[in-house]
């Protein structure tokens, strides 16, 4: 008999998105946060540049629009990109009422706190505000200890979620979400959590890559989930490749973030030439896109293993006073980067898109909420910019808990549930397959559906992936599950409906380019990808269901 626990709200996932939900739901809903391991650990944890918003009176709304509709190289979606841009002050504001502490101009103490604002790539203006070069500590942390504190909310780490449940309606077929399957990583049991509302909050799936700037935990859980429960998902193919991360063997994946470029930093090349120039008028201030395929044509060009930043130039304590983390870390290593410059390379950083949700975060599925890098909301087009992600979770964030918070009087109580049946599996004996497994896929992800694609290619990894996924399902039905099972048949799925995205696109775009197809496409209008699991049957689409604005252009 499993343990089984019931709630107003369960929210998988405890980043800037879940615990903003989270947060905004707990006056009213009794709320669940899982987590696949501590409550901090995720992304948002190791974010340092800041969080996007217009808070300085020489900045406009109408630039950080456009900022984002260039970077997004005409797939964002204009109405979606206002929404949050609007939302940014608000949201800003918020944290600052949860007691997030950013950097200040050193002003007069009597005088209301002036922020400094950084610079990043695709930005026209200084509209960054952050805590030093460690924003995202300062805001999971602060969220977190604001979660704690709420009597509303109960917070379950080490909790994996496996599966979403769906209710069966009286006809037999499926009807809402009331639910979630949950692998206890510490007591190795399956636990059910039962709600009338469940939001997946789970991030993004760089992991699905050999090089990644993300911590372990990200690996497409939110959307394999909500695929398999038949949610859309798109603009998979958009997977974005930040272009600094330290290269050194004893950093795993440490970022050098954009703001050493905002700040004045230079990409150089061994005998010391600054190259962007030559790719972009705006140097390394050119869209992230743009400066990882500069780094990657030097260095497949040169055949280096890496390329170098320098700031050096800069004084120390301008250094040291911006950048104490980077700093620290690098002079740990070996590297002061007040007197040298820093060696990097580009590693898969962010997820651009995802499980395809309407402006109140509602996916398909009713009752199953996405929120954060999970979801697929139109912002981010084909190329996300800079610290625009954080924002997007804390904006969309509320609007879902708005939107839940206003269904929830109408919903009632999940029903009974089946518990989860292992009645016929047994504990493996052969944990290699899935190690192997894991290594090979991240390897050929890498090798063929990286930062230059070509059609032949992305069809090798089309036949890799289905072999792999057969050899998965095989494990998974015969085997007890297990934490790197679930997150390996999470990721192999992904890397499906990625290469299956980048196959449908046959232009290069943004994020996606591709030798065989090197220009956008000169005749047709810009189009999402959308993909629909062929195993569900969708309601048609109305102007206000989820996706609405996303139209499919994928088979
Ligand atoms: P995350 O913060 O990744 O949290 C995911 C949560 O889901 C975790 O709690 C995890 O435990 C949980 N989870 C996942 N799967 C499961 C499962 N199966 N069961 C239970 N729980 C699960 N963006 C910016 O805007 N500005 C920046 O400066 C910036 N810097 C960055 C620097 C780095 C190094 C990285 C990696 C990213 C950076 N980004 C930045 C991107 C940004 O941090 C992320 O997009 C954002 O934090 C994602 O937040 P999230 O809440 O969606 O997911
Ligand atoms: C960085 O600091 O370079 C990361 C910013 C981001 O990913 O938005």
């Amino acid at each position: 008999m499993s343990e089984v626990f019931t709630y107003d709200v369960v929210v998988v996932g405890s980043g800037a998105a879940g615990l903003t939900v989270a947060l905004q739901l707990a006056p009213k809903a009794h709320v669940a946060v899982l987590s696949k391991a501590t409550l901090a650990e995720g992304s948002t944890l190791y974010a340092q540049g800041g969080i996007a918003a217009v808070l300085d009176a020489t900045d406009s709304i109408d630039s950080h629009i456009s900022d984002t509709l260039v970077a997004g190289a005409g797939l964002c979606d204009p109405g979606v990109v206002r929404f949050v841009v609007e939302n940014a002050k608000d949201a800003i504001s918020r944290l600052i009422g949860y007691g997030v502490e950013f950097t200040q101009e050193d002003s007069d103490a009597e005088m209301p706190p002036h922020y400094h604002l950084t610079r990043e790539g695709g930005h026209s203006h200084r509209r960054i505000i952050h805590a030093a070069d460690t924003t995202g500590r300062a805001v999971e942390t602060t969220l977190e200890e604001r979660v704690r504190e709420a009597d509303n909310i109960d917070v379950f780490e080490f909790q994996l979620a496996i599966d979403l449940v769906r209710e069966k309606t009286a006809d037999g077929k499926s009807g809402r979400c009331t639910g979630v399957y949950v692998l206890d990583r510490k007591g190795g049991r399956v636990r059910l959590f039962r709600a009338k509302a469940v939001v997946l909050a789970t991030g993004g799936a760089s992991k699905v890559y050999l090089y990644s700037s993300n911590p372990d935990g990200c690996t497409g859980d939110g959307i394999a989930m909500a695929w398999r429960a038949g949610c859309r998902v798109g603009n998979l193919e958009f997977m974005q490749f930040h272009p600094t991360i330290l290269y050194h063997p004893l950093a795993k994946s440490f970022l050098i973030s954009e703001a050493v470029r905002g700040e004045g930093g230079r990409l150089l090349l061994p005998n010391g030439e600054r190259f962007m120039p030559r790719f972009d008028p705006r140097g390394e201030l050119a869209p992230r896109d743009i400066v990882a395929r500069a780094i990657d044509h030097e260095m497949k060009r040169l055949g280096l293993d890496c390329v170098h930043l320098d700031i050096s130039h800069k004084s120390a304590d301008f250094i040291t006073g911006h950048f104490p983390n980077i700093y620290a870390t690098c002079l740990e290593l070996g590297i002061d980067i007040t007197r040298q410059p820093m060696p990097v390379v580009p590693a898969a950083h962010y997820t651009c898109g995802g499980i395809v949700t309407d402006r109140h975060g509602r996916t398909d599925l009713p009752g199953l909420y996405a929120v954060g890098e999970a979801a697929f909301t139109g912002l981010h087009g084909a190329n996300r910019m800079a610290s625009n992600s954080l924002l997007e979770c804390l904006v969309f964030g509320a609007a879902a808990a708005k939107d839940i918070l206003h269904c929830l009087p109408t919903l009632s109580s999940p029903p009974e549930l089946p518990e989860w049946d292992e009645s016929w599996v047994t504990d493996s004996d052969e944990e290699v397959v899935v190690s192997h497994n894991w290594d090979e896929l991240r390897r050929f992800m890498w090798d063929y559906v990286g930062i230059v694609r070509t059609t032949k290619r992305l069809e090798r990894a089309r036949h890799r992936i289905e072999l792999l996924l057969s050899e998965i399902d095989e494990y998974y039905d015969s085997f007890r599950v297990t934490n790197d099972l679930l997150e390996l048949r999470n990721l192999a799925l992904v890397a499906k409906l990625i290469i299956r995205s980048a196959l449908a696109r046959r232009e290069s775009r943004g994020l996606h380019y591709t030798l065989d197809y090197p220009y956008p496409d000169p005749v047709a209008a810009p189009q999402n990808t959308v993909l629909t699991p062929k195993h569900f049957r969708l309601p048609p689409i109305t102007p206000d269901s989820p996706g609405a604005d996303h139209p499919s252009a994928a088979p």
